[in-house]
C-alpha cells in the first residue's frame, strides 16, 4: 500500500489561522502589532524567494513585516550596524538575518549579535542553550515544523528510533535535541548520521522515523527505508529546474507508511513556526517593557 501523504501545506494553513487569531487577541490586548524584519544581503535567488514567502506570510497573518535589502558588497561591520539598529528599535520584535550571507561576512558573528529576545530563528547561543536544557524560549523553525508534522500526522515518537540525516546547526543538531527531550512529540531514541557515518544504510534501515536533511537530491532510496517507516523530507534541491527533496519520493512511498512531499511538506511549516516565534518575541518584549 502506498504511503499516506503528510500534507504540510494544509497542516500549516490551520496552524497559521490559529496564530493569526492569537495575534489579533495580542494586538487588542496590548495595542502592539508583532513585527518581523528580515535582512537579505546579496542576491542569492533562493534566499530572495524564501524572504518573499516569509514577508507574504507575515502580511497574511496580520503581522507587520519589513525587508531590508543590502548589496552583495556589504561589509561585516555594515551588517552588524544594521543588526544593532534593529536590536535597539522597540517596534521590531523579530530579526531574521537570511543565510547565506556573502563570503566577506562571518555569519556566526552576525547571528551572535542579534539580541536573544528577537532571535526568531533560535540561532543565538543563549537560545540554543535553553533549547538543549529543555526550557526553550523559541523553537527553531524547521526542526519545530518537523516535530509538529510528526504530532499532527499521529506518528508515535516516544520510544521510536528516529534517524536524522544531517548535522547542521539549522536542522539536524537542534532537531536531535528536541526529539530526545521529555514531552509530546519527543521521547525518541535519536541517531544522527553524517558524511563520516559508517554503515549508514543499516542505521537508516533500522529507523522507525527517517528525517532527511542533508541537501543531496534523492539520497534516501527505497532500499534504505524499513517497510512502514515514516519519512520526513527536509531537502529542497533544484534539479533540472524542478524542486526535489533528499528522498527518492516515488519508490520510497511504496515502502513507507507516511511521507512528506517536496514541495508542500516541511517548507510551509518552517514559515509557520517563524510566525509563532515572532508572536512569542512580541509577547516577551511586551512583558519586559
Ligand atoms: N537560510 C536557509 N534556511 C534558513 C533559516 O531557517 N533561517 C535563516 N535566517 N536563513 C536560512
Amino acid at each position: 500500500m502506498p504511503a499516506r501523504l503528510i500534507d504540510g501545506k494544509s497542516i500549516a494553513e490551520s496552524f497559521r489561522s490559529d496564530i493569526a487569531r492569537r495575534a489579533e487577541e495580542f494586538k487588542a490586548r496590548t495595542g502592539v502589532t508583532p513585527l518581523l524584519t528580515a535582512v537579505l544581503t546579496g542576491d542569492d535567488p533562493a534566499s530572495a524567494v524564501y524572504v518573499k514567502n516569509k514577508h507574504l506570510a507575515c502580511g497574511k497573518a496580520g503581522f507587520g513585516t519589513d525587508v531590508i535589502r543590502l548589496p552583495a558588497t556589504t561589509s561585516e561591520s555594515e551588517l552588524l550596524d544594521v543588526v544593532a539598529r534593529l536590536n535597539a528599535d522597540p517596534h521590531v520584535h523579530g530579526i531574521l538575518v537570511q543565510l547565506p550571507v556573502p563570503r566577506q561576512i562571518n555569519a556566526q558573528k552576525v547571528l551572535d549579535a542579534v539580541t536573544p529576545l528577537k532571535d526568531v530563528d533560535c540561532f543565538h547561543p543563549e537560545n540554543v542553550g535553553l533549547l538543549a536544557q529543555g526550557r526553550p524560549r523559541f523553537l527553531p523553525c524547521t526542526p519545530a515544523g518537523v516535530q509538529r508534522l510528526l504530532i499532527e500526522s499521529g506518528t508515535e515518537t516516544a520510544g521510536s528510533h528516529v534517524v536524522v540525516l544531517g548535522r547542521s546547526d539549522i536542522v539536524g543538531k537542534p532537531l536531535a535535541m528536541m526529539l530526545m527531550q521529555k514531552g509530546p512529540g519527543a521521547n525518541a531514541t535519536v541517531t544522527v548520521c553524517h558524511s563520516q557515518t559508517r554503515n549508514l544504510v543499516d542505521i537508516v534501515r533500522s529507523a522507525d522515523i527517517v528525517v532527511a536533511a542533508i541537501g543531496v537530491p534523492r539520497f534516501v532510496t527505497r532500499e534504505m527505508v524499513k517497510p512502514g517507516a515514516v519519512v520526513i523530507d527536509v531537502g529542497i534541491n533544484r534539479v533540472d529546474g524542478k524542486l526535489v527533496g533528499d528522498v527518492d519520493f516515488e519508490p520510497v512511498s511504496e515502502v513507507a507508511s507516511a511521507i512528506t512531499p517536496v514541495p508542500g511538506g516541511v517548507g510551509p511549516m518552517t514559515i509557520t513556526l517563524l510566525l509563532e516565534n515572532t508572536l512569542t518575541a512580541a509577547r516577551l518584549q511586551a512583558e519586559a517593557s
